[in-house]
């Protein structure tokens, strides 16, 4: 620190005579830095003595060639008021130590900047210390990276001072004009102040003068600067937001402080105390003192510092809030879990995503983000009238969304900045009507009643918007839950069941600096934000008992896709994919799970001592795949082991069988090529076989079995969706593109246990031809098939295939008598080469009593005009 001393000499008051006052300002300053050059033989290692608290100067040996020594020092004048004129100074150093007699010790000013390291010899050696980084050394200003123009260092030729220092251990002094003028120099252009080089006697050896630096223990016998000057015009105390400082009254106006009049003084500081910004973690902002920020627990950033916009950004500490559980649905009539009717509201509204956020503008169902779990059972008939009644806060019906609408999709592309939505149950087998066809999107003060019968087993599913060209928009703002349709079979499984049971569905967001939802105007090939929920909640933490847990995972994010694993050991036992549970439980490390995908887990927490914290991590990069590290969330949530049993019953080794594919009825295979084209308004867009939505090339026939190959021709994975029914993945085979061919490269790889059971969707990864088959069943129209990247589906890689009645054999939409021809033929030659497709009994073996059944079935089809 610098004293600060001020000398008045009121001239005109000592005489008694009225007229002006002049005052004079005197500093003195210890130096700021301070250092020794050690002159050293190329060939060994440079030296350096920043550390030491000795300077050495002139030649400590006899002619050895590395026996020359010089000290650097320099001093921060930034107390001295700028404009100030200097009038007088003087610098004294004290010596310690000598060798030979009286010697001329001489300050020259430094030409170039130098550092001081940390490096030094023995206390009071003049050898040094081996030179570290940025330390001055007789070749580098810098070690080791800058030179010296001259070996030994730059500086001005001619003395600024020179001073006899004599045996005698004592302070010497150093004054002259040129010292003066060196430091108005330094003080009008302080990016020139590198300070004096200190040179003793180098003509003959043994000439070494050994004095205290600025290290030294004896504070009062430092290097030091006392520097007196005249201050522009008058000046006084001047109290601004960092404290007190010395200026003229213009100056202090200049920084918009309070001046104290003319010779006050900042010691004791009249000043009230400093203040400045201090920061909530939930982003508010308050000036206040240091002390008064800490007393608020808050982050201070600073004497001075303003609350300007930025300056306190939401900090979310992670596993703050408890993991929600989301609650199950209430019917109008019936009850969860049975036949019942509901009536489901999207609605606008606030919530508190993270303790430290302000609450945050979310769509949900029933006024919840994520929406409430329906529950069902199969062949239990679930009705649901879905209601848009999304509003402006001011109560009115939303005209335009709530998040920037690009119109250059399609769907905006005719509806604007509409809000429209539309339901779709995730994996439901559920007829066109009540499928939530992308087109049938309705707007606020509008609704529509779905049927969901169910007809099919136990499985995760899950319910979710599905506006053309809105659905990333409208599952982002939270319109999305969980659907779990539950079956004797499953419930006859021994699982963790009821508190053990977890529905957990991850997504990512990204937040504006006042916590509300932020998502891209213009349409990206993906988005991923910066902040994972789980549940709704931003990196949530659950308190967990000792023993199993059923996490019914769910990836509800729009582009991101997770790698998950588990701390401390435990791995996750799979049971279950999309469309139910596994024939067996599968233990795996990880799980990666792609946007639209569920994945059953039990996680045993019953080895793990109370208190343990088990934290659920993300190693997925984004996009996926992609370089490792690269775009990666790691923190998912955490769990807290409590000191209670929970479930410790053990998992079945078998659970519920999965049929294998029945490969002898695929009457039919499609290839799906998978890759990007450059769009007029949006730059690029993803499509399937090149076409789009409109586009309806692909139809199928009801009980007919088909294989469908999706064919990723680009670096991404797509995780490629079917509505209406559950598939199985039949395999995986690596290809190369020779120009624009595929030419496989591998066998085909079926795919691990514990993605061999029903599936509605599958990660298709970069060059590979990934096949799944399907039977579909029941319901006839229109259906989606699509990539689940939210981005993607809302731009063209969403295509429909049509359903056509079993009878239309030619499968070109009408039923007539060549239908029945051609399935004659076709049964005929299944005869000859005893393949199934037309075992219409379905009895495993083609015999002229499929011919019966189908005839009779089809003749009255074709009569009734209909399947
Ligand atoms: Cu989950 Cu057609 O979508
Ligand atoms: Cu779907
Ligand atoms: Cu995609």
């Amino acid at each position: 620190m610098t004293m600060r001393v001020l000398l008045r000499w009121a001239v005109g008051v000592a005489f008694g005579v009225a007229g002006p006052v002049a005052w004079a300002d005197q500093v003195t300053l210890t130096a700021a830095r301070d250092t020794n050059l050690i002159q050293t033989l190329p060939a060994d290692p440079q030296m350096a003595n920043g550390g030491d608290d000795s300077i050495f100067v002139g030649r400590t040996n006899q002619g050895d060639g590395a026996d020359r020594r010089r000290g650097l020092l320099a001093f921060d004048l930034s107390s001295i008021p700028a404009g100030s004129t200097i009038t007088a100074v003087t610098f004294s150093m004290t010596l310690n130590r000598t060798r030979g007699g009286a010697s001329q010790t001489r300050l020259h000013r430094a030409l170039q900047n130098w550092g001081e390291g940390t490096a030094a010899g023995t206390s009071g050696g003049g050898g040094g210390g081996q030179a570290g980084s940025n330390d001055a050394t007789w070749y580098c200003p810098y070690f080791p990276s800058s030179l010296w123009n001259t070996v030994g260092g730059d500086y001005v030729a001619t003395a600024s001072a020179t001073t006899t220092v004599s045996g005698s251990l004592t302070t010497y002094t150093w004054t002259s004009a040129q010292l003066v003028a060196d430091v108005q120099g330094w003080l009008n252009n302080p990016a020139t102040n590198f300070g004096w080089f200190i040179i003793g006697d180098e003509s003959s050896g043994q000439t070494a003068k050994r004095f205290n630096s600025r290290e030294n223990a004896s504070t009062g016998q430092r290097p030091r600067l006392v520097v007196t000057f005249t201050p522009p015009g008058a000046v006084g105390a001047c109290c601004i937001p960092i404290g007190c400082t010395i200026t003229s009254a213009t100056q202090c106006a200049v920084q918009s402080g309070t001046y104290q009049g003319d010779g006050s003084v900042c010691t004791p500081n009249p000043c009230p105390d400093a203040v400045g910004a201090c920061c909530q973690n939930n982003g508010t902002c308050q000036i206040v003192t240091q002390v008064g920020c800490a007393q608020l627990g808050g982050t201070y950033r600073g004497d001075g510092t303003l609350c300007t916009a930025g300056q306190c950004p939401i900090v979310l500490i992670k596993y703050v809030d408890p993991l929600p559980r989301p609650g199950v649905a209430l019917p109008l009539s019936g009850l969860p879990g049975g036949a019942a009717t509901y009536r489901i509201t999207m609605t606008q509204f606030v919530q508190r995503l993270h303790r430290d956020l302000p609450l945050t503008t979310v769509w949900g169902y029933n006024g919840t983000f994520p929406g409430p779990t329906i529950e069902a059972s199969s062949n239990q008939q679930v009705i649901v009238t879905w209601v848009n009644d999304l509003r402006e806060p001011g109560g009115g019906l939303r005209t335009t969304h709530y998040l920037p609408v690009d119109t250059c999709l399609h769907g905006p592309d005719v509806t604007g900045q509409a809000p429209k939505t539309v339901v779709h149950l995730h994996g439901g087998h559920v007829p066109p009507a009540s499928d939530g066809y992308p087109e049938s999107s309705f707007g606020p003060g509008q609704e529509v009643t779905y049927v969901y019968q169910n007809n099919q087993q136990a499985a995760p599913l899950w319910y979710h918007d599905h506006a053309l060209g809105l659905t990333r928009l409208n599952v982002y703002m939270g319109l999305a839950g969980f659907y779990f349709i539950r079956d004797s079979v499953e419930n006859a499984i021994p699982l963790p069941a009821g508190e053990f049971e977890l529905p957990m569905v991850i997504q990512d967001r990204k937040f504006t600096q006042t916590g509300q939802l932020e998502y891209p105007a213009q349409w990206q090939e993906d988005f991923f934000g910066d902040t994972i929920l789980v549940n709704g909640k931003v990196w949530p933490y659950l308190n967990v008992k000792q023993g199993k847990y059923r996490l019914r995972l769910l990836n509800g994010s729009n582009s991101r896709v997770y790698t998950l694993s588990l701390s401390n050991g435990l791995t996750f036992t799979r049971i279950g994919t999309d469309g139910g549970l596994l024939s067996e439980p599968v233990v795996t490390p990880d799980v990666t799970i792609a946007p639209g995908e569920r994945c059953d887990v039990i996680v045993n927490f019953q080895p793990l001592a109370a208190g343990t914290e088990v934290f659920l991590t993300n190693s997925a990069p984004a996009p996926f795949p992609g370089p490792p590290g690269v775009g990666v969330v790691p923190e998912v949530m955490k769990f807290i082991v409590q000191a209670q049993p929970g479930y410790t019953a053990a998992i079945p080794a078998t659970l519920r069988p999965v049929p294998p594919p029945d490969l002898l009825r695929v009457s039919q295979q499609r290839d799906f090529h998978i890759r990007s084209e450059a769009d007029v308004c949006t730059g690029s867009k993803w499509l399937i076989n090149g076409l789009m939505w409109d586009d309806v090339t692909e139809t199928v026939r009801l009980n007919s079995v088909e294989i469908w190959s999706f064919i990723n021709r680009s670096p991404m994975m797509h995780p490629m969706h079917m509505h209406l029914v559950q598939f199985q993945i039949l395999d995986r085979q690596d290809f190369v593109l020779q120009g624009d061919q595929v030419v496989t490269t591998g066998p085909r790889v079926p795919p691990p246990a514990w993605e061999a059971g029903w599936k509605d969707t599958v990660q298709s990864y970069p060059l590979q031809i990934t096949r799944v088959i399907a039977k579909f069943t029941e319901h006839t129209g229109l259906f989606p098939y699509h990539c689940h990247l939210l981005e993607h589906e809302d731009n063209e890689m969403m295509r429909q295939f049509r359903a056509n009645c079993e009878s239309d054999w030619d499968s070109n939409g009408r039923v007539e008598p060549a239908d029945i021809a051609a399935y004659i033929n076709q049964w005929q030659a299944d005869v000859n080469n005893g393949t199934r497709i037309t075992d219409t009994s379905g009895n495993g073996t083609v015999e002229p009593l499929d011919v019966s059944f189908f005839v009779n079935r089809w003749f009255s089809a074709l009569l009734a005009g209909n399947c």
